[in-house]
């Protein structure tokens, strides 16, 4: 097993090395256009955000283990962990005591071909190690209720871990089947409660995480928060259509992070960014079923609410609710600014383009509110495809905090249906460019 590590590093030194050489001049190719939306009211001034940002995962490289001989191997069987029905949770717990307590280069490992069960865990830091975390089984969760009566809100747990790369090619599952059976939005009749997120990375630098099938949470299914400088690659993350609240990838506090080359298929968003983000990539997303990617909800209880730079920049939609869309509810204050939307082919997408600053997901009617989350500079750039209703493109913004400096360039929707699809534009600044289709009238 020691060998197959080794290798798997080196794969992972070089397909690293491979994505650093195109970040080493800056950041990616969606900031050189700038200069040609200027001409078309788009305000490029207002990307701070981008060239005050520190060198985006330049410390990531410190992460890779060295194929050294003195790496040391903490493997979950070693402390008792069977992959058989028995619960693992106490096995799990003293493998991470020991890889996070030991010095120098520590590989946890969870085998292959078998799966174990485990209860809410919280891996805690800061370690003393740089760890890897190898999964190349399956993490299944309990699925009794009462084993998370001290925490309904979270299943797995990295608390304050620096320094960490996780990855295998393993399973991660949920089991969120008897949380969407109790969810009020499948059972009007319950009352409304948390719970868990699958997989939440708190309060940690320099994170890495590749490689994974995560599935079915009872929640959201990977959440990272106020985290610094992340990478996370070919995750596939599937849920039913019809699981509540199930977002795929969640981002809220966390700056600095890349999602690249994801399958997300659930019954929430595919990637959600909230309030406190800054400096967001989305690069080559595959989504759907789900609500497809959002930032948002913002603003939610009157509260302040700041979202910059985000960008997605290739993603293939298909089937979803929403396309790409900016939520707020109205009474917020704060802003969502300078956010990309670009390459992004659509199949049979409900509402493909979409920004609704009167967002009410509650069972009492919102009432109007004077104080908006500010919505502005949001580019929309070679977005093409199918909506599977009439409205392609919604801006319902807010008549007191306008839209400012939207941008639609090279964007052409068409109706799957028979009719012609159309344009919904309330107290929108927009400018256009190139081929748009359907236009605001
Ligand atoms: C862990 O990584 C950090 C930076 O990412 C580096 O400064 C430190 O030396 C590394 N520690 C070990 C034990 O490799
Ligand atoms: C995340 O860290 C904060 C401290 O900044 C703490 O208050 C919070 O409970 C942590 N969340 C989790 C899920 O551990
Ligand atoms: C995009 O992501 C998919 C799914 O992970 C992957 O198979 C494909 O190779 C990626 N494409 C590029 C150009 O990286
Ligand atoms: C498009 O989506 C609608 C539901 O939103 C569905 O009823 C219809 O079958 C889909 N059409 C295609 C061609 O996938
Ligand atoms: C818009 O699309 C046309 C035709 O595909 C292309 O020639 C042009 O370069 C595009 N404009 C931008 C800004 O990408």
């Amino acid at each position: 097993m020691g060998r197959h590590v080794t290798q798997l590093v080196i794969i992972t030194i070089f397909s690293l090395f491979s994505r650093y050489s195109s970040l080493e001049d800056g950041p990616p190719s969606p900031y050189n256009y700038f200069e040609d939306v200027v001409s078309a009211g788009y305000d490029p001034l207002a990307y701070p955000s981008y060239l005050t940002t520190k060198d985006l995962f330049s410390h990531t490289t410190q992460l890779l283990i060295p194929t050294s001989p003195s790496t040391k191997t903490v493997n979950v069987d070693h402390f008792g962990a069977t992959g058989d029905a028995d619960d693992d949770t106490p096995a799990f717990e003293k493998a991470w005591e020991e890889a996070c307590s030991s010095k120098g280069q520590v590989v946890l490992e969870v085998p292959q071909g078998k799966c174990y069960h485990l209860k809410p865990i919280r891996f805690s830091g800061p370690c003393k190690s740089n760890l890897t975390i190898q999964i190349y089984g399956s993490i299944e969760a309990s699925d009794d209720m009462s084993d998370y009566k001290e925490d309904r809100r979270h299943w797995l747990v990295f608390d304050e871990v620096d320094n960490l790369l996780i990855q295998g090619g393993g399973n991660i599952n949920g089991n969120g089947k008897i949380w969407w059976q109790n969810s009020c939005k499948i059972n009007k009749d319950l009352p409304c409660k948390d719970a868990p997120t699958a997989l939440t990375f708190n309060k940690s630098k320099n994170l890495m995480v590749q490689n994974l099938n995560i599935q079915d949470a009872q929640q959201i299914h990977v959440s990272f928060e106020k985290c610094d400088n992340v990478q996370a690659s070919a995750l596939t993350v599937t849920a039913p259509e019809t699981s509540p609240n199930t977002d795929g990838i969640h981002v809220t506090h966390t700056q600095n992070i890349r999602i690249t080359d994801c399958i997300i298929g659930t019954g929430d968003d595919c990637i959600s960014i909230v309030s406190g983000s800054q400096n967001v990539q989305a690069l080559n997303i595959t989504c759907g079923p789900g609500h497809g990617i959002s930032i948002g909800s913002l603003g939610s209880k009157n509260s302040k609410a700041y979202v910059s730079g985000v960008t997605v920049d290739g993603a293939k939609i298909f089937g979803t609710k929403n396309g790409v869309r900016i939520k707020t509810w109205q009474g917020g204050s704060g802003s969502a600014s300078n956010i990309i939307f670009q390459n992004i082919e659509m199949f049979n997408v409900s509402n493909p383009i979409i920004i609704d600053q009167n967002y009410c997901d509650q069972d009492k009617p919102c009432k109007e509110q004077s104080s908006a989350v500010q919505v502005k500079n949001v580019v929309y750039k070679n977005i093409e495809g199918t909506s599977a209703s009439e409205v392609a493109i919604k801006f319902d913004c807010s008549k007191t905090h306008p839209c400012q400096g939207i941008l639609l360039q090279n964007v052409s929707i068409q109706e799957q249906g028979e009719t012609t699809a159309k344009a919904i534009c309330n107290n929108v600044k927009l400018s256009e460019d190139g081929t748009v289709f359907p236009r605001c009238c």
